[in-house]
């Protein structure tokens, strides 16, 4: 049994928000931001939207390429860090606005590589047999947790889904289309490295800590930065080592898009040439659990994608977690 991607779907909001807008909102300039960081513009949210509007537009995109309604989901998984509320989690708004009433529905928490967890686990409850059809999405409003007086994050994060359509494929050849292999990796001892402090049960909101804005992203870029380059790679090379596929046999690095020098970083030490690696951040910047299946919806879209590729997903993110999937086209 193999676990094929049959559809893509992405969706991100209107409003742009570009380099020179943020030239007015904070001590920044274009070339410092382009140069840094490989970003031009990012979308941001409306007041109207919430984070399951925009998994509802992605996911019904999905659903529309497979060419299946919602009704046939077994399974519905958000990976996001920006849920709706606390309380229930976003999947389960999501299943009632797409109308999917025969599926489970849960959210999955790891960060930048909360899509790549997603679609670990319904890779594993399809290959098992329990289920036949799930909905994976990747969805962020990191601008409702971004200080947009704080120069060194800002000019950072964008919102936006993307999802992805997971169907069984009965007497699949084990070498045939679908999800290969995952490897997922978390290094809790880092958590304050990239974290929201305050507006969890540990510290709910209180006068205090809006004032001293804890309830928005902090992150020590630098460190990060260096650690991002190595987990990606290593994750990148565990899951190519378990489908016993080498890194010149991929078609497409579709990596999690928070820096263009950690994606050049990480495709020079896997020695995948430029051309293979799929970028989009100039457009979006770090979209967290989304930017993995927003750059695969494109890739696809644009007719990248041929049967029989091999494709490398890697992310990593806050927790601190990564991962890496392999997927043949
Ligand atoms: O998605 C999850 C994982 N997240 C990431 O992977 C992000 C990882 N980190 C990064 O992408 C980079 O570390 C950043 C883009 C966040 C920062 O780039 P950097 O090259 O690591 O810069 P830095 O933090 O070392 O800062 C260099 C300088 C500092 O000034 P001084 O101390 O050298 O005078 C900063 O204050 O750049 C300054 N700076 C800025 N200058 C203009 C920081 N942010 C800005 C800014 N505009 N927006």
């Amino acid at each position: 049994m193999n676990a094929v991607i049959r559809g893509t779907g992405a969706y991100t909001p209107e409003k742009v928000l570009t380099n020179a807008d943020f030239e007015k909102i904070v001590d920044t300039s274009d070339e410092w931001i382009v140069t840094r960081t490989g970003i031009k513009e990012r979308r941001i949210i409306s007041e109207s939207e919430t984070n399951s509007d925009l998994c509802l537009r992605a996911g019904q995109n999905a659903l529309d390429m497979a060419g299946i309604s919602a009704a046939d989901l077994d399974m519905i998984i958000v990976g996001t860090v920006t849920p709706d509320y606390n309380l229930p989690s976003t999947a389960a708004v999501v299943q009632e606005k797409l109308g999917a009433a025969n599926s489970a529905a849960f959210d999955v928490v790891a960060a930048c590589a909360g899509f790549l967890h997603g679609l670990s686990i319904a890779h594993g409850f399809i290959v098992n047999g329990n289920i036949r059809r799930a909905l994976v999405i990747g969805s962020e409003v990191l601008s409702r947790f971004t200080d947009y007086s704080d120069r060194s994050t800002c000019v950072l994060f964008g919102d936006g889904a993307g999802a992805v359509v997971v169907e069984a494929e009965d007497g699949a050849a084990p070498n045939g289309s679908g999800v290969l292999s995952s490897y997922l990796k978390a290094d809790g001892t880092k958590t304050e490295l990239l974290w929201i402090p305050a507006g969890g049960s540990t510290k709910p909101l209180d006068e205090n800590n809006i004032k001293s804005r804890e309830r928005y992203i902090t992150m020590s870029g630098n460190e990060i930065y260096k650690l991002a380059v190595r987990s990606m790679c290593d994750a990148a090379l565990k899951a190519l080592d378990k489908a016993g596929v080498s890194t010149d046999e991929i078609s497409w690095l579709i990596p999690h898009q928070a820096n263009i020098r950690i994606i050049e970083g990480v495709a020079k030490r896997l020695k995948i040439p430029d051309q293979k690696v799929f970028l989009n951040i100039e457009k979006y910047g770090n979209t967290s659990a989304a930017s993995v299946p927003i750059a695969l919806d494109e890739a696809n879209r644009k007719g990248l994608l041929k049967k029989g590729d091999y494709i490398l997903m890697v992310a990593f993110g806050g927790g601190l977690t990564w991962g890496a999937s392999l997927v043949r086209w």
